[in-house]
């Protein structure tokens, strides 16, 4: 049986996602009760771009999930002589129980995929970062206790891979996903029209605008992310045509009385989130960023027992 891989946010349907945050809910009481790569099995998490969350996350899970990380920075150590995706996923799957992967483009993982007899990860590639969005959601669950029917606005790169992953997690967890960006920023529109046919299955919708304050506009939930992606260059244009996206304690005062504020970090205060924001009241930042763990935890747990 091929196994099942997580490349992109809608790899998983509605009920597994569902399924899959339970899990983590439920690993995160229990932190140390599941031990699904006891013997110990390997699981290969290898990064093309720098990380901190997604690095100390996986290597600190698979370790609590009885396995052993093997954790490898730079890639070129492995594929450094130019051999294609396709061949090493097939030298790493008769070894390891897993692979995740931060690489560049979604066809280099996708490839990976392909030719692997183990699940493969997607830890953040230029279109998507499906495990943030698991951790996002799980967060958004603790705080407003639901994610059906919640409104998440998220400001600013409405091109990148965070706002092309909250569009389809979004629209799988059923909220009403609306990104605020300017001309030249807003999300692929394939991708806008795949979110809206999910979103019409769960009882949500996608929605992009322009007018960051229309976008806030009763949101329960505000989320942003740096106006430069790792890979990306241009950073001085990017900072005038993006400055009237900025979360700061004015646009925030638009959303919902109790929204709370998302950001997958790292942040850059003074760019796309002020420091008031989001060292303030409505951040859950941290949250956020110690559920990547027990989110990846439970996806892990979820693939290696649905083959
Ligand atoms: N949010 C996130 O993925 O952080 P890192 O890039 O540090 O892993
Ligand atoms: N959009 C950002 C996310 C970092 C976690 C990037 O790709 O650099």
């Amino acid at each position: 049986m091929s196994p099942r891989h997580f490349l992109r946010d809608d790899d998983l349907s509605p009920a597994e996602q569902a399924e899959v945050l339970d899990l983590a809910a439920a690993m995160k009481k229990d932190r140390f009760g599941y031990r699904p790569f006891e013997g110990p099995q390997t699981v290969a998490v290898l990064f093309d771009k720098p990380s901190a969350r997604t690095r100390v996350s996986f290597h600190t899970g698979i370790g609590e999930l009885g396995g052993l990380p093997l954790v490898v920075d730079n890639v070129s150590v492995l594929m450094g002589r130019g051999e294609p995706a396709s061949d090493l996923a097939r030298v790493l799957d008769r070894q390891v129980a897993a692979i995740v992967w931060r690489t560049t483009g979604q066809a280099l993982i996708e490839e990976m995929a392909a030719h692997s007899a183990v699940p493969v990860v997607n830890a953040l590639t230029d279109d998507f970062h499906p495990c943030q969005i698991l951790a996002d959601l799980q967060t958004v669950r603790e705080r407003l206790g639901r994610t059906a029917g919640v409104t998440l606005t998220y400001v600013g790169d409405g091109a990148n891979n965070m706002a092309h992953s909250y569009l389809l997690g979004g629209a799988t967890a059923g909220m009403h996903v609306r990104i605020a960006a300017p001309a030249g920023y807003q999300p692929d529109a394939v991708l806008l029209d795949q979110a809206a046919a999910i979103a019409a299955r769960t009882g949500g919708s996608v929605l992009a605008l322009s007018d960051p304050v229309a976008a806030v506009q009763g949101a329960h939930v505000i989320a942003t992310d740096t106006w430069v992606s790792m890979g990306q260059d241009g950073k001085e244009e990017r900072v005038n045509v993006l400055m009237p996206y900025q979360v700061n304690a004015e646009l925030v005062e638009h959303a919902a009385p109790d929204a709370v504020v998302l950001h997958c970090l790292p942040a850059y205060r003074g760019y796309e989130i002020t420091d008031e924001v989001l060292e303030g009241p409505r951040s859950v930042v941290w949250d956020q960023a110690e559920n990547r763990l027990h989110a990846q935890k439970a996806l892990l747990h979820w693939l290696v027992s649905h083959r």
